[in-house]
């Protein structure tokens, strides 16, 4: 079995090649605006509170892969990820416990998903997930009137809709960090009356 730097590196690679294929519906810079932020956040917060770094990095570097490979597997991508990052792991004959472990954290990182989150690194990837969301909140822009080509009021919805609900499945220790860019975002797209 190749060592377990080996196989993050490894995975590393398929998952940027996926984002800089034609076949990634998002753009490819997913990888840049994504990808690097959930997975530096997972990192952060597994050395915060003492999690398994190599399933909360293999995770986060999975947990979209299904999104960036085909277009129709977005609605569905923790599942189809799951089994997809599963089929990775076994290549390199990572450890089934751990492949399990990596497979759960995929299958659960939705916050649109009423999925029960059994491991802290499953915890950790939701948040680092979120995290992302927030810091990088011109990337749901992107998704809203690039991708989704909603209207204007439609856009600003969507995107504080998804903000609140990244907020929500955020680990305490999550929040402490994100909590100023959340309050800014709230106070800059939440509609006030005019006064
Ligand atoms: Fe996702
Ligand atoms: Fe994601």
């Amino acid at each position: 079995m190749p060592s377990p730097t080996d196989i993050i590196f490894k995975v590393e690679q398929i998952v940027k090649k996926a984002c800089r294929s034609k076949a990634n519906y998002f753009k490819a810079s997913v990888w840049e605006d994504h990808f690097i932020p959930v997975v530096t956040y997972a990192r952060k917060l597994a050395h915060k509170l003492k999690a398994d770094e190599e399933i909360v990095m293999l995770a986060a570097l999975l947990h979209d892969y299904a999104s960036v490979t085909n277009k129709e597997w977005v609605e569905k991508h923790h599942l189809v990820g799951a089994r997809l990052a599963g089929e990775i792991l076994e290549k390199y004959h990572y450890p089934s416990d751990k492949i399990e472990r990596v497979k759960h954290a995929i299958l659960t990182h939705r916050g649109s998903q009423k999925l029960k989150r059994k491991t802290l690194e499953a915890e950790i990837l939701a948040s680092a997930d979120a995290m992302a969301h927030l810091a990088h909140v011109h990337s749901l822009f992107h998704l809203a009137y690039s991708i989704k080509k909603l209207e204007t009021e439609e856009g600003r919805e969507f995107v504080l809709a998804k903000v609140k609900q990244s907020y929500q499945k955020l680990l305490p220790e999550a929040r402490k960090i994100i909590q100023p860019k959340y309050d800014a975002i709230v106070e800059l797209f939440e509609k006030k009356a005019l006064g």
